[in-house]
């Protein structure tokens, strides 16, 4: 049998909201048209709306075309004849009736139960499901983030899960990690014995992780007030970012190795306290400004009010306590509203320890950069001499490996990925409860050291880089490319 169409009901709570028309079903249709999806699978959109299949399928071919272009109609009349519509209330065990009826009527390989909800519902769902004896061994969740909101709540709701579904069948979301170019890092660094031989504190001096955003918190204040760039980006997207840089050599690239070695770099990240945390952590929250040339509001009039705490930035400086990384500083950056939107990882490499040229000139450090957004590219700057006569005269230069003129594909959006590695069984793009769990671990030591110091939330414009590089990096600064400063 070919693996990759494994014949699935694919049932998706919360089917007609955001994310779902943004970048589920977008990814449906890609794998559709990839002919990755066995034709007999079945798309069932459970809604608290009442609505039917047709209307559905209306607005949906609406939201398709804002995020695809050239759509093919043949491929929407492929997802059209997989598509099931049914309204349940989904707190009352009576409603998921209709839903037993089509999965029953419809036996596949297996049932997918992806959540689309907000994580309140994950627990009364899968209650649900099992009460309606619809979880057999072969049914897979799907679970989207917040997972909770501290290490309480995230144990509380994975508790609520973990009855009814065993480990091995939950998708714990990040979707960075199903990004083409944070998959490339471990092909970079697993691949190419160059890299390795250099990836430990004897040669790097620091890494820089950035993720910076120029939108502001759109539609989602409740969400967003509740949480902060704390908990929203740095809890999961870039400590896993870190994990992939900081982690061992899997044995094999398999779902449990990855995760083992990632976990043994969350349970390495020096904790905060009070007496450190002011020191390695800066909060900010942004005010009026421009971004390319348009004005925008502060964030207290983004959410409609004016003593938010929140902060929409935080920078850090943590260290990966181990053989490998002793004493390298790891710095990890994320805001709203900033000057531009771009991600990245920069690894800072030591300078060359004696320098042998007669002009005595500065030698930079060597970077890796692997960009993971707007471009997806992988740059190693090194120092090059200026041609010509005159003596030795030499500046930095970047190698480039630009993957979309590169490769000759269109770049596949992290969910489809995922999704079809949920499909396929495949775990090792999501994250262990264990994982989760030592995130939020590291996460509450900054929270807590933050309420017992009072830390201040410092105030930067809107189109900016942010506040707070004096007190978090005196020795270091951000790498920031030419083009990202140009405004
Ligand atoms: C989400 C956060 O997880 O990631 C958002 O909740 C953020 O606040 C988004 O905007 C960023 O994702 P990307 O893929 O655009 O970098």
């Amino acid at each position: 049998m070919n693996k990759t169409l494994y014949k699935t009901n694919l049932v998706i709570f919360g089917g007609d909201g955001d994310l779902s028309y943004r970048k589920i079903f977008p990814a449906i249709y890609h794998r559709v048209k990839e002919n990755q999806l066995s034709k007999e699978t079945n798309i069932i959109v459970v809604s608290k709306n009442t609505s039917d299949v047709n209307s559905f399928f209306e607005e949906l071919k609406k939201h398709l075309s804002i995020h695809i272009s050239d759509i093919d109609e043949s491929v929407l009349n492929q997802i059209k004849k997989m598509l099931y519509y049914l309204s349940i209330d989904l707190t009352d065990v009576e409603g998921y009736d209709s839903l037993k009826q089509v999965l029953s009527k419809n036996k596949m390989e297996q049932d997918v139960f992806y959540y689309s909800t907000p994580s309140t519902l994950f627990g009364i769902i899968s209650k649900f499901l099992s009460e309606n004896g619809m979880i057999n061994k072969m049914s897979k969740v799907v679970l989207e983030k917040p997972l909770g909101s501290d290490l309480e709540s995230f144990e509380q709701l994975n508790e609520e899960v973990r009855t009814y579904f065993k480990e091995k069948q939950i998708y714990r979301i990040d979707h960075y990690l199903g990004k083409e170019t944070v998959q490339n890092l471990m092909v970079l660094r697993f691949a190419n014995q160059i890299f390795e031989l250099a990836w430990n504190a004897q040669n790097i001096d620091n890494v820089q992780i950035t993720a910076s955003e120029s939108l502001g918190v759109g539609n989602r204040k409740g969400y967003y007030d509740k949480f902060g760039a704390l908990k929203d980006m740095v809890q999961n997207h870039l400590l896993q970012l870190l994990c992939l840089v900081a982690m061992e050599p899997p044995s094999k690239l398999n779902a449990d190795n990855v995760r083992d070695e990632k976990l043994k770099v969350l349970k390495a990240l020096r904790p905060m306290d009070k007496d450190t945390v002011g020191k390695s952590t800066v909060k900010g929250q942004y005010t009026r400004g421009e971004i390319e040339d348009e004005h925008v509001q502060s964030y207290q009039e983004d959410i409609d009010t004016f003593d938010s705490t929140t902060e929409t930035f935080v920078a850090l400086r943590t260290y990966v306590d181990n053989w490998r990384w002793a004493g390298v500083p790891f710095y990890l950056r994320t805001g709203k509203r900033m000057k531009r939107r771009f991600s990245e990882i920069v690894i800072n490499f030591k300078r060359v320890p004696h320098n042998v040229f007669p002009s005595g000139n500065k030698i930079d450090r060597n970077k890796l950069i692997i960009r993971l957004q707007p471009e997806e590219k992988i740059e190693l700057v090194q120092m090059m001499k200026i041609p010509g006569p005159g003596g030795y005269r030499y500046k930095p230069s970047s190698l480039e490996l630009d993957y979309s003129s590169s490769f000759d594909k269109r770049f596949p959006d992290a969910y489809e990925r995922l999704l079809m590695d949920i499909i396929r069984g495949n775990q090792t793009l999501f994250m262990r409860e264990d994982e989760v769990r030592d995130s939020w671990k590291w996460i509450n030591s900054i929270t807590k050291s933050w309420e017992e110091t009072e830390q201040d939330l410092e105030l930067y414009k809107a189109g900016t880089w942010g506040p707070g590089d004096e007190v978090l990096l005196p020795k270091h600064k951000w790498y920031q490319s030419k083009k990202d400063e140009e405004s």
